[in-house]
């Protein structure tokens, strides 16, 4: 078992105050220059707000703030209105929970993807370690199977991807840039430089490169908080390996079989998450 907190059937963090956040969210006034990012838990959405922010300022220096003090079902709205302008607000919700000013206002939003293998792994590490928040104290092949059963938090990550390709769909006048975390650790400079202009910034090449090298991951571990306060472990961070694969050093054969399955039949229905293309996966 896992602890989460049951908002309408979906299944969230049981964060302080998290009915209140999330029954205000509809309403919150939203500013025309924010920026969203989105997308499922794990995804590499610390990396991408880092990297947003900075070419937001316009300089490759860290932000002061946590990313949570800018998630959505995390932090109070009260915290959230003193943010200055601009904002980098993310959340791992759904469309339909997110401020409905999205749908006039039509800021950006970017939506991480990563294969969701490596999600689940590193789902299940930072659940346990996350042991106050969460409470959890099996093993990976416990956590493997509250994922098959959709008893995590977010939920499946098949039905949450299908449900956001369902909404993007939907709604094709919001501006939203797809990244996958494959594809800014292959190419960093590439990717920030695609998302500068997603965002209309100016092209700045050494920004770009002098934000790819601050966003490394081993500049980022040593230069960001890692939760590790929070932590049962000391030594664990929130920037645990940062490497694509390392799903092959965790999932059993069979597990592997049910997870193949799976990206079958949701390559079947997804068009615009073509994350199982690359042959590495
Ligand atoms: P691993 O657990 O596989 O190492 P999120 O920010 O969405 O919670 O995602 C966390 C994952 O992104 C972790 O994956 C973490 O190590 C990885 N990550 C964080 N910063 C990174 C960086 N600068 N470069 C590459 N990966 C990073």
């Amino acid at each position: 078992e896992l602890l989460s907190y049951d908002y309408n059937g979906f299944l969230v963090p049981p964060f302080p105050n998290v009915h209140e956040n999330l029954e205000k969210l509809p309403d919150m006034a939203i500013r025309n220059d924010d920026v969203f990012l989105l997308g499922y838990m794990k995804a590499g959405c610390h990396w991408m707000w880092e990297i947003s922010g900075m070419l937001l300022k316009g300089s490759a220096e860290y932000s002061l703030q946590d990313k949570t003090a800018a998630m959505l079902e995390r932090a109070p709205q009260a915290s959230l209105d003193q943010l200055p302008s601009p904002r980098v607000l993310n959340s791992h919700l759904h469309l339909h929970h997110l401020p409905r000013e999205i749908f006039t206002k039509k800021p950006k939003m970017v939506f991480m993807t990563r294969n969701p293998r490596d999600i689940a792994v590193s789902s299940y590490h930072h659940l346990f370690q996350m042991a106050e928040l969460y409470h959890y104290d099996g093993d990976w092949n416990g956590y493997f199977h509250l994922i098959t059963e959709g008893k995590v938090n977010y939920g499946n990550w098949f039905q949450y991807m299908l449900q956001w390709e369902k909404d993007i769909k939907d709604h094709p006048e919001l501006p939203i840039l797809i990244l996958r975390y494959e594809d800014v650790k292959k190419d960093p400079i590439g990717i920030i430089a695609k998302l500068a202009e997603f965002l209309e910034l100016p092209r700045n090449d050494q920004l770009f490169q002098d934000i790819a090298d601050k966003c490394s991951f081993s500049k980022m571990k040593a230069a960001k908080p890692a939760y590790t306060s929070q932590f049962r472990s000391p030594s664990a961070s929130l920037f645990r390996k940062g490497v694509v694969g390392d799903w092959k050093n965790w999932f059993t054969v069979s597990q592997h079989e049910i997870f193949q399955t799976e990206c079958e039949n949701f390559k079947k229905q997804s068009t615009l998450f073509n994350i199982m293309d690359d042959a590495s996966f």
